[in-house]
């Protein structure tokens, strides 16, 4: 456990003996079952807190910089392209005409800036989950405003992540098509390799036969390899004049056959709804379009929980005991900068309710349950070191949840730097702690209930892996942005570079150097850029996008499926 992590977890444990605050005195009559965490911030953690509130409000900054960015998409040209020339609708409003609320899921709306390529705002394609007739459905849109809609290798990799969260969800998936196809510049990085454009068609298929319904919306070009987005998807709606399905266009015809065509003619929505077959509904303008989206989105075969049910246990949940703003403080500057996670995870859960599990073994990890907007999730939270016990700890816990079927919530704040083994003694605790992270990577990575990571400060080496890490496959991961993403932290790369004698001028050199390039592509928006997570988020609305990450999981609990249907004529 780090220095600041254990002088205060033994203050909050003098404080929860001796002291009991107004609030949780109030609150004592109101306790269901789970003990309330109040830990409210002390003069002690002061510096702490505005060191980390100070890095926290430059991070805000930056998110509100990039946000900017995106929302302008393709830039005034293309936006005046698009909506005068094109006479079409800009991929937010589609998106407006088409959900039942504001209430909508971006997934890693900063992909695609500062690659080496340049800045591709939102990689092309408007990729989230939001809802129709109640109903959460993923989408993925593309914005024609950025070079055409065309597909980037980042693009590619957003439909793909999108398509994914789609069937680890088991959520209906619409798709907005309206691209050039393949971005040729960079045809090597998009075409020939498994998880490239291929797969998109290869995920559609297997999404069709694991019945995740699908339905794609022509509202553009739908041109070559993106032609069999629409004839893949059970159900296609195409809008007159403005969308386009051919393999090759008017151009193409051209060189070949020497004829003189028009996209409409060629492959517009009359040819296709009339004699191609190749869409099953026509739309004169977008609005109708989107109305037959909506209509087919309610003829899906799900029994949603009834709404005034629904209402009403929202109303009985509780608010945790302290603001959520109070999380701008909590988010670490630094791993030095970390205060006890408890006081993390009290301002994340229902009514601050936690029931903590091995509270006295392997301290360096959280662990126990909590509910969060009435879902009850088993939580892990890193409070120093994974050590060997709190290795140990990890597993044990997440076996329990996952025979318990209670997802999993991982709150990922790792060791900045790897284990040395200065001594024999050091060496067989590294040991140990190496066994017992291979058993919690073995748990995690076994275990069937749904899980969500939030990497809440570091996220690093092999402790990261066991805390469910990108390759661990968690159906959602999310970094707030003062998160640093990388095998070791900025300023530790010593513990990695082989130790040669007396370090020389150049090795110095060569390590500041490291030590440069760490700090730059560690940080949060270089991660997200890149697609290693599924968006920044916000500490302050953690709880907002847990609550929706949660109720989307549990949707495919509603679908009827065919097991069912068929056990039912077993019955009969
Ligand atoms: N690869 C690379 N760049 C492309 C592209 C492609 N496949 N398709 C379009 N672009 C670029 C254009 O060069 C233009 O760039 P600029 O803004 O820097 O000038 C930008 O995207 C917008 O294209 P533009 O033709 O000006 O816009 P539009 O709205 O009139 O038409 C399309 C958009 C997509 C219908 C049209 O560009 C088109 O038909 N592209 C070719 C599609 C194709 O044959 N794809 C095959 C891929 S395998």
């Amino acid at each position: 456990m780090h220095r600041y992590t254990a002088r205060f977890v033994e203050c909050h444990r003098q404080y929860s003996v001796c002291h009991m605050s107004s609030a949780a005195g109030k609150r004592r009559a109101l306790r269901s079952a789970f003990p309330v965490l109040d830990l409210p911030f002390w003069p002690i953690h002061k510096h702490i807190y505005e060191a980390n509130l100070r890095n926290s409000n430059a991070c805000l900054k930056k998110y509100t910089e990039f946000r900017k960015k995106v929302r302008e998409g393709g830039g005034e040209s293309s936006i005046a392209r698009h909506t005068q020339r094109n006479r079409k609708l800009l991929v937010r409003d589609r998106l407006r005409l088409l959900l039942d609320d504001e209430d909508f899921l971006e997934l890693s709306p900063f992909a695609g800036l500062g690659l080496p390529y340049g800045d591709i705002p939102s990689a092309g394609c408007l990729t989230g989950i939001g809802r129709i007739s109640g109903l959460w459905c993923v989408f993925l849109a593309n914005d024609a405003t950025v070079k055409g809609g065309t597909a980037y290798p980042i693009t590619v990799k957003k439909q793909l992540r999108a398509q994914e969260i789609a069937i680890q969800n088991r959520l209906p998936c619409v798709y907005l098509v309206d691209s050039g196809g393949a971005f040729l510049p960079l045809q090597s990085e998009i075409f020939p390799d498994k998880n490239h454009g291929g797969r998109t068609f290869y995920y559609e298929a297997m999404m069709s036969a694991m019945k995740i319904p699908q339905v794609a919306v022509v509202c553009g070009s739908c041109t070559a390899g993106g032609a069999y987005i629409p004839t893949m998807a059970e159900e296609t709606v195409m809008v007159h004049q403005i969308g386009t399905i051919f393999l090759g266009g008017p151009p193409l015809v051209k060189a070949a056959t020497g004829e003189e065509v028009t996209p409409e003619m060629l492959g517009g929505a009359r040819l296709h709804a009339e004699v191609s077959g190749c869409v099953d509904h026509f739309a004169w303008e977008e609005k109708e379009g989107f109305d037959y989206t909506r209509n087919i989105i309610s003829t899906l075969n799900f029994q949603l929980p009834e709404e005034e049910e629904e209402a009403k246990k929202r109303e009985a949940e509780e608010e945790p005991l302290h603001s959520s703003e109070e999380l701008l403080g909590l988010a670490p500057k630094s791993y030095n900068y970390s205060l006890d996670v408890k006081m993390v995870v009290s301002r994340l859960v229902d009514g601050s309710r936690f029931l903590e599990f091995k509270a006295r073994y392997g301290t360096s990890l959280v662990t126990g349950f909590a509910k969060i907007h009435g879902h009850l999730v088993g939580i892990l939270a890193n409070n120093g070191e994974l050590s060997y016990e709190a290795a140990l700890k990890g597993s044990h816990f997440v076996q329990l949840c996952d025979q318990r079927d209670v997802p999993l919530l991982f709150l990922q704040n790792t060791a900045p730097g790897a284990a040395l083994t200065p001594s024999t003694k050091r060496a067989e605790m590294n040991s140990n702690r190496l066994k017992a992270q291979g058993s919690m990577m073995s748990a995690v990575a076994s275990a069937s209930v749904p899980k969500i990571t939030v990497v809440i400060g570091g996220c690093h080496g092999a402790d990261s892996y066991a805390m469910c890490g990108r390759a661990f496959d968690p159906n959602f991961l999310f970094l707030w942005p003062n998160a640093k993403v990388s095998v070791t932290a900025p300023g530790h790369v010593s513990s990695l570079l082989p130790i040669d004698g007396e370090q020389d001028e150049e090795q110095k050199k060569q390590e500041e150097k490291l030590n440069r390039r760490l700090a730059e592509e560690s940080s949060a928006f270089f991660s997200s850029g890149r697609m290693w997570d599924d968006g920044v988020i916000l500490p302050q609305n953690t709880r907002k996008v847990l609550r929706d990450a949660l109720d989307i999981i549990k949707q495919q609990q509603y679908q009827l499926s065919t097991e069912k249907r068929r056990s039912a004529f077993l019955r009969m």
